[in-house]
């Protein structure tokens, strides 16, 4: 009998993706796997049960999820979902791991093999398997189009019979994978952006969208990048030099969108109640660091809210907001990863624990947590 991958409903209320497609139940197929898709996973993803069955799954229940050797999701699953799952199944998500050690450990007392996608290495055999980056892309784009719709004028330099509405200025903060969506999206619709980082690296990507760069580029900025290309926290004395320079800009802008993060940390205050109340009215911010804590002073997560006079969006899963299609690119980061699990031969799922992205993803193995940051040796010690 053919090894099971069992398709989850997502039971997180306010997730709408699914970590399968059309396309990569098809894979699956392929690589000589059953697939059971959960019913109604896809439902929130624009992808009905009859399609994912059109493409050789079978529609189960929860129940199946006991049978399965590798089980696919978007979220952590809870502590109920576990119980539901045999012992020695593979389990693929977006654990969300870091102050959440408990869930972990809970996931190896289970006897669990799981994977945290999210920390996928970012080299280049692994830029298809990289769902920050496939997700973070779309959330930069949904960021200007959920500004857009609450900003009361519009986006372009608009020259008419009637008179000239000036372009919207835009300024994005953290121009990494998102915000350099957020630029580029920003650009199509005609507004003037400018933007800035505190990795050097950054400055021109951003001239290359058309954007303006504008940073504090002292000696502590030529040093911030880590070896990972991910930022560093910034000293006190360099956050003080950022938040004046923001400060002057920001009160000129119309909508500003903010995606700083540093990895295992929480996120950085850039934007504080002052320089929102100095900022035109009508203003609009949105904060896709949110689920980090934010980088807006006032935000609230899921919503939006006027903090001093500015209408903040605080929407937790952006990517989510475009759900069919962060969904198929998640499912094929997925598909993608798992197919180097797989043994050809067996067409089962055989754990190389000495493959760097194993290495690097394996939260628990056998019972123990192993991934180093998360408490676990058995994984780091070598
Ligand atoms: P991220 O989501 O961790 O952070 C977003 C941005 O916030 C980053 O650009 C970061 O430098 C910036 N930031 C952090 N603290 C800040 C502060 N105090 N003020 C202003 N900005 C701040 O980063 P993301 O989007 O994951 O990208 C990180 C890097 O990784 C980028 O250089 C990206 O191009 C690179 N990358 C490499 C890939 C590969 O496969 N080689 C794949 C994807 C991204």
């Amino acid at each position: 009998m053919a090894n099971i991958v069992f398709v989850a409903k997502e039971i997180t209320g306010d997730e709408t993706r699914v970590a399968a497609s059309v396309e990569t139940v098809k894979k699956v197929k392929s690589l000589g796997f059953d697939v059971i898709v959960e019913a109604g996973a896809g439902t929130l993803s624009r992808i009905p049960d009859r399609e994912f069955e059109a493409a050789g799954a079978a529609i189960g229940t929860f129940a199946d999820a006991a049978s399965a050797d590798v089980v696919l999701k978007v979220r952590r699953p809870s502590e109920s979902e576990i119980t539901g799952y045999k012992a020695g199944a593979v389990v693929i998500a977006i654990m969300d791991p870091y102050g959440n050690d408990e869930a972990v450990a809970a996931m190896a007392r289970a006897g669990l093999s799981t994977f945290a996608m999210e920390l996928m290495p970012r080299i280049t055999r692994a830029q298809s398997m990289d769902v920050l980056s496939s997700q973070a892309n779309l959330a930069g784009y949904q960021a200007v189009i959920e500004a857009a719709v609450v900003y009361d004028r519009a986006m372009p330099m608009m020259m008419t019979a009637a008179g000239t509405i000036p372009a919207a200025k835009v300024f994005v903060m953290g121009a990494g994978v998102a915000g350099l969506q957020a630029i580029a999206t920003a650009r199509r619709l005609g507004a003037a952006v400018s933007a800035t980082d505190v990795r050097p690296a950054a400055k021109e990507q951003v001239a290359s969208l058309g954007a303006k760069f504008i940073a504090v580029e002292d000696d502590e900025f030529k040093a911030a990048e880590t070896a990972g290309g991910y930022a560093k926290e910034m000293s006190a004395d360099y956050q003080a030099k950022q938040a004046a320079l923001v400060a002057d800009h920001i009160a000129k802008q119309d909508i500003v969108i903010t995606t700083a993060l540093i990895p295992g940390r929480p996120a950085p205050r850039l934007v504080s109640r002052a320089m929102l109340a100095s900022m035109k009215p009508g203003a609009v911010a949105v904060d896709l660091a949110v689920e980090r804590g934010g980088n807006i002073e006032g935000v609230v997560a899921g919503k939006v809210t006027d903090v001093e006079g500015v209408k903040v969006i605080g929407f937790a899963n952006m990517a989510g907001r475009v759900a069919a299609s962060a969904s198929a690119l998640y499912a094929k980061n997925l598909v993608t990863f798992l197919e180097t699990m797989v043994n050809k031969e067996t067409k089962t799922v055989v754990l190389n624990l000495e493959d760097e992205l194993i290495r690097a993803t394996m939260l628990t193995y056998a019972g123990d947590v192993v991934h180093p940051a998360f408490g676990g040796a058995k994984n780091g010690d070598n």
